[in-house]
C-alpha cells in the first residue's frame, strides 16, 4: 500500500501544495477520531447559533470548522480560508499561495444517527492583487482548482483526492495514523442503473427534471426499456463516493419549494469540488444547462443545480433538459 506522499510526488505536485493537503488531512482525521467517539465525546447535538446559510450548527460542525480553519492557517502557506460556517473569508497569510474553500461537515443531520458524513474541500491559487479578506479572490472557476477533495467518515475512514492527474481513493490506517492509497484509478463506469435524487422535492421541480424521473420509474415498460434502483444518502459526500466505487447519477436540480433558494447545493465547496473528483474519473457534472466547473462564480456561498455522475446517464437527463 502506498503512501499519500510519495504519489503525489510521483505527479510532480508541488511540495508546499503535498503539505497543505497533509495538513487537512491531519484536522480531518482529528475529526474522524471525535466522530467515532460519538455520544462518548459529547459533541452530538446542535449549538444554539445558525450558520450564513439560516441552517442550525451542530457541535460537530463547529468542532470541525475550527479544527480546519487554526490548522491550515498555521500552515503560513495560505493567503485565505472560506468555509461553509463562516459568513466572510479568514485571512492568513498575505503572501500565501493558496486559498482553501471548505465544508467541514456535510450531511451533518447526519451526524446524530450515526450515519455517514465527510468534509469536503477545494484548493485555489491565491490572487496577488486582491487583499487577504476580500472574497473576491475566491471567485474563480472551478477550472481553476488545484487540488479537490473530500473525507468520509464511514465504516471506514476514506479519501477521494484529486490534483487533475484523475481521482484516487485511499484509506485511513488508524493502526499506522495516515492515509493509505487503496483505489489508484477511479473510473466511473458510463453506463448505470442506479439514481439518487431526494424524491419528496419532486412536484416542485422544473418539467424536465419531472420528465426525466418519471421515465427512470416507468423502468422496462417506459421509453428507457430497463428497471433502475434509487439510493439516498441524505449527504452528498456519501453519494457521490458511491458514484465513484460504482456508478451512478445524483441530482439536487433547482426546485422552487422555497422561492428564494431555487437550488441547494453550494458551488464553491460542494458542486466544485466534486465535480472535479468526478470529472477527473470520467463522469459529468452539469447543472443541465451548463457545465459546473465553468460557472462563474458571483458569491462564495452561491448554491447551484446538480447532476452529476456516470456519463452517459448524465448525458440523457440532459437531453430532457435541452427539450
Ligand atoms: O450540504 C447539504 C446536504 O446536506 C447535502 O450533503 C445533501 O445531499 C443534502 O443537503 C441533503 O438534503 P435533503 O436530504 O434535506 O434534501
Ligand atoms: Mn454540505
Amino acid at each position: 500500500m502506498r503512501r499519500l506522499a510519495p504519489v503525489l510526488r510521483q505527479d510532480g505536485v508541488d511540495t508546499d501544495l503535498i503539505s497543505l493537503i497533509k495538513t487537512i488531512l491531519a484536522a480531518c482525521k482529528e475529526i474522524s477520531f471525535r466522530v467515532g467517539q460519538g455520544e462518548l465525546a459529547g459533541v452530538l447535538g446542535s449549538t444554539l447559533d445558525e450558520n450564513i446559510q439560516g441552517e442550525t450548527q451542530k457541535k460537530l460542525d463547529v468542532l470541525a470548522n475550527e479544527l480546519l480553519k487554526d490548522m491550515i492557517l498555521e500552515t503560513g502557506i495560505v493567503k485565505a480560508i472560506s468555509s461553509e460556517e463562516e459568513d466572510l473569508p479568514v485571512a492568513g497569510n498575505p503572501a500565501g499561495k493558496y486559498l482553501v474553500t471548505f465544508d467541514p461537515l456535510d450531511g451533518s443531520s447526519n451526524t446524530d444517527i450515526n450515519s455517514l458524513i465527510g468534509t469536503i474541500f477545494s484548493i485555489l491559487p491565491a490572487k496577488a492583487e486582491l487583499a487577504a479578506d476580500d472574497a473576491a479572490q475566491f471567485l474563480q472557476a472551478g477550472t481553476k482548482q488545484l487540488a479537490a477533495g473530500y473525507v468520509l467518515y464511514g465504516p471506514s475512514t476514506m479519501l477521494a483526492l484529486t490534483t487533475g492527474k484523475g481521482t484516487r481513493l485511499y484509506t485511513l490506517d488508524k493502526t499506522y495514523g495516515g492515509f493509505l492509497l487503496t483505489h489508484e484509478e477511479v473510473a466511473i463506469p458510463s453506463v448505470t442503473a442506479e439514481f439518487a435524487i431526494n424524491m419528496s422535492n419532486q412536484r416542485h421541480w422544473e418539467p424536465a427534471m419531472q420528465q426525466y424521473v418519471q421515465d427512470l420509474l416507468l423502468g422496462k415498460t417506459g421509453p428507457r426499456g430497463k428497471n433502475f434502483n434509487m439510493r439516498w444518502i441524505a449527504a452528498m459526500v456519501g453519494d457521490v463516493h458511491r458514484i465513484l466505487c460504482r456508478g451512478g447519477i445524483f441530482m439536487y436540480p433547482t426546485d422552487t419549494k422555497d422561492p428564494q433558494k431555487p437550488y441547494k447545493l453550494r458551488l464553491m465547496y460542494e458542486a466544485n469540488p466534486m465535480s472535479f473528483l468526478v470529472e477527473q474519473a470520467g463522469g459529468s457534472s452539469t447543472t443541465g444547462y451548463a457545465r459546473i466547473m465553468d460557472i462563474a462564480p458571483t458569491d462564495i456561498h452561491q448554491r447551484v443545480s446538480v447532476i452529476l455522475g456516470s456519463r452517459h446517464e448524465v448525458e440523457s437527463c440532459l437531453k430532457y433538459h435541452s427539450q
